[in-house]
Order: C-alpha cells, then sequence, then structure tokens
C-alpha cells in the first residue's frame, strides 16, 4: 500500500476504512475487525458516528501492535470552540480506548471552528495527536484557515468520486500543501455508479470491478480514500487495488463523468447549515 506524507512528515496511508452509518456496535466492530483482518490500517470515525467504542473494541482484539496504526476521528459542530474541543477529544480518546490520536478532523466548517482550531494546535503539539485536519472545508474557507492559522491543516477530507471530482478544490489544497481525502469514495453507491457504462467496460478490461476501478482512479490523482462497508467480501474486494494503474486514456474518460456538483449534500446550502447544527450527538 502506498502512503502520502503529510506537511509533518506523518505518512499516512492511502487507504483506510470509513464507519459511516454503522451505529449498531456488534456490526460496525464485526465490519473493523474484518478491515483490520484484510489489511486496512487506516480506520475513520467520528464522534458523531457513535461508533468509536466499537472501533476501539476491535483495534484492542485485533493485538495489531498501535503504532502499525492509523486512527482518525472528528470533533463535532456541537463540540466547536476552544474548551469543548479539548473536552471531546478527551471523550473520543476514552472510547476509543487510545492515548493518542494519528489525526483528529474538525467535521464541518461551522460553529467556532477557529475556536476548536487553536485548540487541536495546542494538542498537536502536545503530541497527543500525530496530524489535525478538517472536513468539508471548501476552497474559500480552506484558504481563510491556511492564512490564518499558526499550523495550517494537514489533510482535508472532503467528498470526492467520479460525480464530484472537485479539481479546482484539489488544487486549493495543493497550493496549501494539504492532502486531499475523499469520503464517499463509492458516491455512497449513488447514481447508479455500479452500473455505470464507462466504469463497466473500464472494469472488465482490467478483470477489476467498478469500485476497484473508481477508488484506484481517486489514488492515480493523490488521494486517499476510506470505502466503507459491512460486508467481508466487499471490505477485500475494495483493498485489491495495488495491483494494477489506470491508463491515462481510462483516467481521462473518467473524468469525463464529472457532474460539478454533489448528489448527496450541499454544504453551501442555508438549509444543510441549519439540519447539520441541528444534529445533537450528546445533551
Ligand atoms: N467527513 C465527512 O463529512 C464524511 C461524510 C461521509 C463519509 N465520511 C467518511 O467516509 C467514509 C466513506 O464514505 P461513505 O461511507 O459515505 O460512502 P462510500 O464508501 O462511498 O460508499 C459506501 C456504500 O457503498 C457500498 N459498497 C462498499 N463497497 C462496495 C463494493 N465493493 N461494491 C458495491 N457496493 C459497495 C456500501 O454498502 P455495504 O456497507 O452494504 O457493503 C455502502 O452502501 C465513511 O464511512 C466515513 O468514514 C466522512
Amino acid at each position: 500500500m502506498e502512503t502520502r506524507k503529510l506537511r509533518n512528515g506523518v505518512e499516512m496511508p492511502m487507504e483506510g476504512f470509513g464507519v459511516f452509518q454503522v451505529p449498531e456496535a456488534e456490526v460496525c466492530e464485526q465490519a473493523v475487525r474484518d478491515a483490520l483482518a484484510a489489511g486496512y490500517r487506516l480506520i475513520d470515525t467520528a464522534a458523531a458516528y457513535f461508533n468509536e467504542e466499537a472501533v476501539g473494541a476491535a483495534i484492542k482484539k485485533s493485538g495489531i501492535p498501535r503504532k502499525e496504526l492509523f486512527i482518525t476521528t472528528k470533533l463535532w459542530i456541537q463540540d466547536a470552540g476552544y474548551e469543548n474541543a479539548k473536552k471531546a477529544f478527551q471523550t473520543s480518546l476514552d472510547k476509543l480506548g487510545l492515548d493518542y490520536l494519528d489525526l483528529y478532523l474538525i467535521h464541518q466548517p461551522m460553529n467556532d471552528y477557529y475556536g476548536s482550531w487553536r485548540a487541536l494546535e495546542e494538542l498537536y503539539e502536545e503530541g497527543k495527536i500525530r496530524a489535525i485536519g478538517v472536513c468539508n472545508f471548501y476552497p474559500e474557507r480552506l484558504a481563510d484557515l491556511c492564512v490564518n492559522a499558526r499550523i495550517k491543516p494537514m489533510v482535508n477530507q472532503v467528498e470526492l468520486h467520479p460525480f464530484f471530482q472537485q479539481t479546482e478544490a484539489l488544487e486549493n489544497m495543493k497550493e496549501f500543501g494539504v492532502v486531499p481525502e475523499a469520503w464517499g469514495p463509492l458516491a455512497e453507491g449513488k447514481h447508479g455508479i455500479f452500473t455505470n457504462e464507462i466504469l463497466t467496460s473500464i472494469a472488465q478490461k482490467y478483470g477489476k470491478t467498478v469500485a476497484q476501478v473508481v477508488l484506484r482512479w481517486n489514488t492515480q490523482r493523490g488521494v486517499v480514500i476510506i470505502p466503507k462497508s459491512i460486508h467481508k467480501e466487499r471490505i477485500e474486494e475494495n483493498l485489491q487495488i495495488w495491483d494494477f494503474s489506470l491508463s491515462e486514456e481510462d483516467m481521462a474518460a473518467i473524468s469525463s463523468l464529472d457532474l460539478g456538483h454533489s448528489e448527496i449534500i450541499d454544504h453551501s446550502a442555508a438549509e444543510t447549515a441549519k439540519w447539520l447544527n441541528g444534529w445533537k450527538i450528546h445533551e
């Protein structure tokens, strides 16, 4: 598996395993155990996924040395602000049963994220987090944070798949030395991705599945991917992308699928901000 070197020298695996929409503890723990057994070392969770304990239990039972793992979790909007972020970080760490994180991300560019960022900078300097970053920061917010922050974010996790390629956003991240990480790398299965004609014909050519082709495509653009599945065979399938390369022609054919907008969530909409701010994870 390839890695991407973050600005501070930390090596981040280019493929990891995501656990969004797996709130059932047993299902989540089993999926993470299957992922670790298959060879994933990066696990992506969040306080707002309600499964940090299950992820922690799977990590513990795996017996894999801590230093071989790359564990990410995220700070939710409700816990934004300097003091709240510090408390929420410790709560996440306790739920995961860990004493440090590899990557801590601000989940949404909402509420007092500058206060949160100052807390993350301090936790990073204290050695409690190996790398810090953000999610869903569109170009203007990312540029603003990069210009003003004492320590620039090292990662920006955003929606990235063939139907929403965000080419300009990737250029913006490159300018600031921020590594892009794709959420929804399989477009959450939407927009007929698995039966798309172009993707299907490319997949046949390489003897691969559509899932493997779209995951490979993103990594060839330098994007870290974190596909989610609760099915063992898919978890394994999604990792079998490191033994082939897409040609320039096939990369270009996939690029032609860009719709230029998200079919999952519009972070620039006022309704989205109201909805996400209303999503409470504790009292
Ligand atoms: N920062 C953020 O705001 C944010 C937002 C969304 C997600 N994320 C992170 O990114 C991760 C990935 O994104 P995502 O979970 O939204 O979507 P995704 O990985 O693009 O897609 C997951 C969906 O694809 C299906 N699937 C997985 N592998 C497949 C395969 N080989 N063939 C056919 N179907 C397959 C899964 O079904 P089954 O599970 O039934 O197999 C599930 O329905 C999340 O789990 C989370 O860690 C972050």
